[in-house]
């Protein structure tokens, strides 16, 4: 049947056919199952980089010293997810051609028909299996012309199954299935494996879709128990992001390859192994607190790690520019090699590369120039659990993190259901009064929206309410009266939205945010696990803000006060009184957050820190100028004014009048009598755009002129503010259902039916405070230009000083001001 095939017409000719077939025939034969299982293919220009990377270190004399690469005889090959087969045919093409060039093309068939026994692939899922069986089986064909096609080891298995489950007790399958598990499982017990190169499948939260390798035999340690840090290294929180298949990849290979852990996990003896790991994958290992035990256990296990960054450009990115279209997050190489008695006790080298920002061609064309012995690697920190990403520069690291200044920090609301948001109040009754009328049972339980193991359902009671709103003890359903007064909500950055504040309803509100809340609170959100991509590193606002505050992903808050009678000061008071002492003259609370707005809160500092960001964290530069610290408050007592839309740090003398910022008349944005947007009976509007020669801004049949391009482009790492803005405003505000979500509950349909005044009007207050901040921009880059040119307060003295010592704790207790704060 082979015979009968016209190979060179499916395949050659053009190398990506199969690709295409791939992703076309997937997209039908199980395209959920695709997204299930974080099945991406790897562009073939990834892939022969990788190949040739690893063929590198193999010949490499300080390494393996194996003269031929991937065709010595002693080198095994596995993809552990194999997908359609894209790096086992990479790695044949790299072994004929080692061979014609050394032995001459006639030497090539009987090399690669010898290989066949040395290279194994692992799948899943029977649609890539079947793909790459034949895309191998057609390369067989053109390398082996005329020769019979030698059978491959490709097997259809779990690469994270238990390999040592008794045969009898796998279940009984259709029998070649059931040899193929077999066969496989004798692989990963007793054969060894040189070189574990692949694309595995990237999947967050997959706690139980780890198989052995997360769960381990009965007994004996599981082989992910090995990268769980240790509770007293306090980073248990961020453990959970162990729970993706990536990370059960690498730790299988890792197993396999350089047998880490095998005595714990199986009870055998180890032996002195050593090979390679090669992987692409998703970057959030390289630096994330979670992974500490991971990049602890490379460190100790390997001689030397390479690290490629393919996503210079941070999360996500745009499309252009990713490497696999559909992945957002960034995503790197890791070439990890252990050679013989490698000593745990020396830290492996770590070096990194970035590739260059912007177009995936680009990257492509950059990745098929690089050599394991370029000049290009930076060299990383080689401290065991630091981050395998280069040191920050000297200037970065001795600025204080921003985490330092303040006692506290927490996440923002999380509510777990959107309905209990929307751009205006009535919507949230509405949307109450529909589900408290709805009788039937499921159907209101559905409209809810509870969450599986969720805490809040329907039939919940409360306990405690919110500080400052109403308690309703009995449950949502018992619930007869009217919904609990919403209240103004800080949604995303410069988006102020309406909340209804009820603990039945939201699953984690931080009571912590509630408790301290008063009309003085100001509060600035940061990104957390990635860094800013342009705009201002940080917001402020003066409302509760939401979990995706900042840029519409999880970050921290940093209150100012830490009551609500606004006494308790939440920036570390230790640090007010050294930087009293060092200025001069008195330093509040206000002033720091005042400052580090003045200083963070605009696209200068991103750019100027461009490279020391690439490891998440901001830092500030704390200046021991006072006045330059005195500069940057200036500015920043106008950044939370305008950040909070006038309702914090309003001074009248100093142009900061207690309402909504405007800017002079002549650059004002104005709505000319033409351009009024129509309210009822016209439905809402749909669409925005904007006109940079008119300068106008069109909303639905309306429009606002004098609209600056730079208003109209102002974003927030890279979420462009008023787009986003009038997407939670406008007719059809559905959203594509990502992955394996559930659509939102019904109750997110109900909206405002007409366009109400009070939208127009923020919009507006918005368009002001944005185009009052573009202005500040220039002045805010001038001092921080000055600031870190001039010298520092450095990060280390100020700790070596007790400056940023943590002040005693208090008890848990909400409090009501600093009378009813017990000292512990
Ligand atoms: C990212 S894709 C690999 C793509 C492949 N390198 C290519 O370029 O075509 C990951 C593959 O791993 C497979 N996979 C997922 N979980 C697996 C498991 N537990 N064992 C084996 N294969 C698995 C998926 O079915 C998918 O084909």
């Amino acid at each position: 049947m082979l015979e009968a095939i016209e190979w060179s017409k499916i395949s050659r000719g053009s190398t990506d056919a199969w690709l295409y077939f791939y992703e076309d025939f997937l997209e039908v034969y199980d395209n959920a199952l695709r997204k299930r299982t974080g099945s991406y293919y790897t562009p073939p220009e990834v892939v022969g980089a990788m190949v040739r990377l690893v063929d590198d270190a193999l010949r490499s004399p300080a390494l393996f010293d194996q003269a031929k690469g991937f065709a010595s005889a002693d080198v095994t090959v596995a993809d552990p997810a194999v997908g359609t087969g894209t790096f086992l045919l990479g790695v044949f093409r790299q072994i004929a051609q080692t061979v014609e060039q050394d032995e001459g093309p006639g030497a090539i068939a009987a090399a690669v028909t010898a290989a066949t026994r040395r290279l194994i692939g692992f799948e899943l899922q029977f649609g890539p299996f079947a793909v790459a069986q034949l895309r191998l089986l057609a390369e067989m064909h053109t390398l082996i012309p005329g020769g019979a096609a030698p059978d491959l080891r490709l097997y259809v298995t779990d690469t994270l199954g238990n390999p040592y489950l008794e045969e009898e007790r796998l279940p009984q399958l259709y029998q070649p299935i059931a040899r193929s598990r077999r066969d496989a499982n004798k692989i990963k017990r007793s054969e060894p494996i040189t070189v574990v190169i692949g694309n595995p499948p990237y999947k967050e939260k997959a706690k139980g879709r780890g198989g052995w390798v997360e769960q381990g035999t009965a007994g004996r340690e599981a082989p992910l128990d090995r990268w769980v840090p240790p509770p007293q290294w306090k980073v248990g929180a961020h453990a959970k992001h162990l729970k993706n298949l990536y990370v059960y990849f690498w730790r299988w290979a890792t197993w396999k390859v350089f047998g880490t852990g095998l005595h714990d996990s199986t009870g055998l003896e180890e032996t002195d192994r050593a090979g390679i790991v090669c992987f692409i994958t998703v970057a959030g290992f390289l630096n994330g607190p979670g992974f500490q035990k991971m990049r602890d256990d490379l460190r100790r296990s390997c001689n030397e790690v390479w690290v490629i960054d393919c996503s210079p450009e941070g999360h996500q990115p745009e499309v252009a520019t990713r490497i696999f279209q559909g992945v957002q997050h960034p995503v790197c190489i890791v070439l990890a090699s252990r050679t013989p008695k490698k000593d745990s006790n020396v830290p492996a080298r770590v070096r990194f590369h970035s590739l260059p920002s912007g177009r995936r061609e680009d990257k492509f064309a950059a990745l098929a120039r690089l050599s394991l012995e370029d000049q290009a690697w930076t060299d990383c920190p080689s401290g065991w659990r630091e981050p395998f990403l280069p040191k920050a520069g000297a200037d970065w690291a001795s600025c204080v993190a921003l985490d330092d200044l303040f006692v506290y920090n927490g996440s923002g609301v999380m509510p777990g259901r959107t309905w209990v948001i929307a751009p205006d109040a009535q919507s949230l009754q509405e949307r109450w009064s529909t589900l408290q009328h709805e009788k039937e049972a499921a159907t209101k339980e559905e409209l809810f929206y509870p969450h599986q193991g969720g805490d809040k359902t329907v039939n919940k009671r409360a306990k405690k309410g919110l500080a400052g709103h109403e308690l309703r003890p009995q449950s949502v359903a018992q619930d007869r009266g009217p919904c609990i007064a919403p209240t103004g909500y800080a949604f995303r950055s410069f988006d102020r939205q309406w909340i209804i504040p009820d603990n039945r309803l939201i699953n984690r509100p931080n009571p912590t945010l509630w408790d301290w809340h008063s009309r003085q609170q100001v509060y600035v959100t940061a990104p957390e696990d990635r860094s800013p991509s342009g705009g201002p590193a940080l917001t402020v606002t003066a409302l509760i803000p939401d979990l995706h505050h900042y840029a519409g992903r999880g970050g921290r808050v940093f209150p100012l006060w830490r009551d609500s009678s606004a006494t308790l000061s939440n920036v570390k008071p230790a640090l007010l009184s050294h930087l009293s002492k060092a200025y001069g003259c008195g330093v509040s609370a206000e002033d720091v957050i005042a400052y580090v707005a003045g200083i963070v809160a605009h696209p200068g500092f991103t750019t100027h820190f461009k490279e020391d960001l690439l490891q998440p964290g901001l830092r500030v530069p704390v200046t021991a100028d006072a006045k330059l610290f005195e500069q940057a408050c200036q500015l920043g007592r106008e950044v939370v004014w305008l950040h909070t839309f006038g309702e914090r740090y309003a001074n009248p003398a100093k142009n900061r009048p207690s309402r909504p910022p405007r800017m002079t008349a002549s650059e004002a944005p104005r709505i000319p009598k033409e351009g009024a947007i129509p309210g009822a009976p016209e439905p809402l509007p749909d669409t925005m755009d904007y006109d940079p020669s008119l300068r106008r801004l069109r909303v639905g049949k309306g429009y606002i002129d004098n609209v600056s391009p730079a208003m109209w482009a102002y974003a927030v790492s890279g979420k462009e503010v008023i787009h986003q803005w009038f997407g939670y405003r406008k007719l059809d505000r559905s959203r594509p259902v990502i992955g394996d979500r559930r659509p939102p509950s019904a109750l997110d349909d109900i909206q405002l039916e007409h366009w109400p005044a009070e939208y127009t009007s923020e919009l507006l207050n918005l368009l002001h405070v944005l185009g009052r901040l573009v202005a500040l921009e220039p002045k805010q880059q001038r001092v921080l230009e000055d600031i870190v040119q001039g010298p520092l307060l450095g990060a280390e003295d100020l700790k070596r000083e007790g400056a940023l010592n943590a002040p005693p704790k208090l008890t848990d207790e909400p409090t009501d001001g600093p009378a009813q704060a017990k000292l512990l």
